[in-house]
């Protein structure tokens, strides 16, 4: 680890940290990982701080008593809003991890967020992690705007995140402007107007981020619509790639769990749980029709498939490609490196 400046992670939402059945909250999560990180570089000890907002009382003491034993975290008792002054100041001298992770949209309050963000303008470093429940978003919307519901989802209908009040000023708030009320209106099926509208907040976003990205989390394979998804901000294309490459290792984690008991002849999960790796040769040679770097081609893949493929296989899928002849390189070696032009042989 080579921090020149220090780093600041902040959990916003934090929750007490560890949960009644004894599974381990985001606080406790983050800690044990930078207590692994710290333990293998001890001169990163002065430049690391993981601090933690929760607004409920009772909640507040439990995650108080559960970061006592981490001398790098504090708790923080006070609404994350209450924050957004202290992270932005923050923010300008650290580089900054800010995970955003509230029961409703409403915690997601648009201006907030980007006071934070626009920190950047100072050169600093900050990266955002934020579950966007756009379902829930969509849901009120269509109420507000009183759109016919007919043709939603009815397995997630119910679902505790649903708000039921929420007025325009609320959504608007919560977005950012009133752009919303035009996806409303284009009357996109459900499963549409929720991709659509995780899909325009990154945009927003890009005015502060060079690189944003959307993961659907699902919560069970059969739905056609994501629970949340998991929004991640970054400035650099590294951190992309870093953030691809460990959301592809605890996808597959949780593929290994929802393995079937005894062994079947085709694949039975999902292909969000188990991307199909037999797509990726087209999707290179797709990109491939101009020439470009293999950095740039990496780059590519994870920008339009986040979390589908680690980069590892990407490298090698490029190997084998260049191996049957079907790109070609600006190398005199059949080793290639980050730098090397790669080009399809094929002809659109
Ligand atoms: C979804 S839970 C967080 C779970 C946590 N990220 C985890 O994975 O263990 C949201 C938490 O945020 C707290 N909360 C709600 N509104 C808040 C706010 N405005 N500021 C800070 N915390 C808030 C809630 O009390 C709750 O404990």
């Amino acid at each position: 680890m080579n921090l020149k400046k220090p780093v600041i992670i902040i959990d916003g939402f934090a929750g007490p940290g560890l949960f009644e059945d004894q599974s381990r909250g985001s606080p406790l999560i983050i800690c044990n990982a930078v207590k692994d990180a710290l333990s293998k570089n001890l001169r990163a000890r002065q430049k690391l701080r993981v601090v933690c907002i929760e607004k409920d009382k009772e909640i507040f003491a439990k995650l108080e008593s559960n970061l006592k034993h981490f001398e790098f975290a504090s708790a923080k008792h006070g609404s994350f809003i209450d924050f957004a002054d202290k992270i932005a100041l923050v923010a300008k001298t650290h580089s900054l991890f800010l995970y955003v992770d509230p029961f409703t949209v409403r915690g997601l309050v648009w201006e907030e967020l980007d006071r934070i963000y626009s920190s950047l303008d100072s050169g600093s470093s900050v990266e955002v992690l934020l579950n966007l429940n756009s379902q829930s978003f969509i849901r009120e919307a269509l109420s507000v705007l009183k759109t016919d519901l007919s043709g939603m989802d009815d397995e997630t209908s119910g679902d505790e995140q649903v708000i039921g009040d929420t007025q325009i000023a609320t959504l608007n708030s919560i977005a950012g402007g009133t752009w919303w009320k035009e996806l409303i209106l284009e009357g996109l099926d459900f499963p549409s107007t929720i991709t659509e509208f995780s899909r325009r907040y990154c945009e927003r976003m890009k005015r502060r981020f060079a690189e944003v990205v959307f993961h659907p989390i699902k919560a069970k394979p059969h739905h056609t619509v994501a629970k949340y998804d998991l929004v991640f901000g970054t400035r650099h294309v590294d951190g992309l790639k870093l953030m691809n490459d460990e959301m592809v290792k605890s996808r597959r984690e949780l593929a290994d769990m929802a393995l079937p008991k005894e062994p079947t002849l085709f694949e039975v999960r999902s292909e969000e749980l188990v991307p199909d790796v037999h797509r990726l040769p087209q999707i290179i040679l797709d990109i491939t029709v101009i020439p470009s770097t293999r950095k740039e081609v990496m780059a590519a893949v994870v920008k339009s498939h986040f979390c589908e493929f680690h980069q590892t296989e990407i490298r090698r899928c490029i190997a084998t490609l260049l191996a049957t002849n079907q790109l070609k390189s600006d190398s005199s070696s059949s080793r290639i490196n980050d730098e090397t032009k790669i080009w399809t042989t094929k002809s659109l």
